[in-house]
């Protein structure tokens, strides 16, 4: 098939607190990687961003991605996006005491806002992490965040679904169908997606 462009975004945002504290997440990037692989191999041509290298906060992220998505046939949004940010980022390092008020804001559903502007033929393919009601919350992200398939992994105590580890999974998509996977590899994972952008851009 002709190359298409992929769009891959992977690993933690940070949210600063001040200039030596934040707040992110434990992800590691790992499944950008294999994605980048993965569509390269398939001769695409791909564009990684890669957090917070990239894009240090979700408010920035969304400021490049609003830039890159409208080019790219495909956008994989696998970015473990931080929910929340300090209401204020102090600009010296807070004392002890001080770190107890901090307060919390919402930051913007990327992938979701993204989604409102794309493009006629555009697909858009988001992971989930769930702990409970996997099918039920997954299918939930998937409409409110305007995807045309979600990858959803279970998490649990203990077994993480980061870095190089197996994973429980679901494929799911719009009309409810889904594929489980009891135990799958992240470059398992990165192959499929790859194959299924391919067949929704064939029937585009
Ligand atoms: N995502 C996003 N912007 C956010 C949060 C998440 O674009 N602010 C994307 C993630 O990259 C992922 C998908 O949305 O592809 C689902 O992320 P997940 O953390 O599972 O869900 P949330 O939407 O953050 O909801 P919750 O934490 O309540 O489960």
């Amino acid at each position: 098939m002709k190359p298409l462009k992929f769009l891959i975004v992977s690993g933690p945002t940070r949210e600063p607190l001040d200039p030596v504290r934040f707040l992110s997440n434990y992800s590691t990037g790992t499944m950008g990687r294999y994605l980048a692989d993965a569509a390269s191999k398939r001769r695409h041509r791909v564009t990684w961003v890669r957090c917070p290298d990239d894009a240090e906060t979700a408010i920035e992220l969304l400021a490049l991605l609003k830039k890159e998505a409208p080019k790219h046939d495909v956008f994989i949004m696998a970015a473990a996006v931080c929910d929340v940010r300090p209401e204020k980022i102090s600009a010296v390092k807070l004392k002890k005491d001080g770190l107890r008020g901090i307060r919390l804001v919402k930051n913007p559903d990327i992938l979701a806002t993204l989604a409102r502007s794309k493009k006629r033929g555009q697909v858009f393919i988001g992971f989930g992490l769930e702990s409970e009601a996997i099918l039920e919350r997954g299918y939930q992200k998937l409409v409110g965040k305007g995807l045309e398939l979600i990858l959803l992994q279970r998490v649990i105590a203990k077994k993480l679904p980061f870095g190089e580890t197996a994973v429980e999974a679901y494929l799911l998509s719009p009309d409810k169908r889904y594929r489980y996977f009891p135990s799958i590899r992240k470059p398992q994972i990165a192959e499929l997606l790859v194959r299924e952008a391919e067949a929704l851009k064939k029937e585009a």
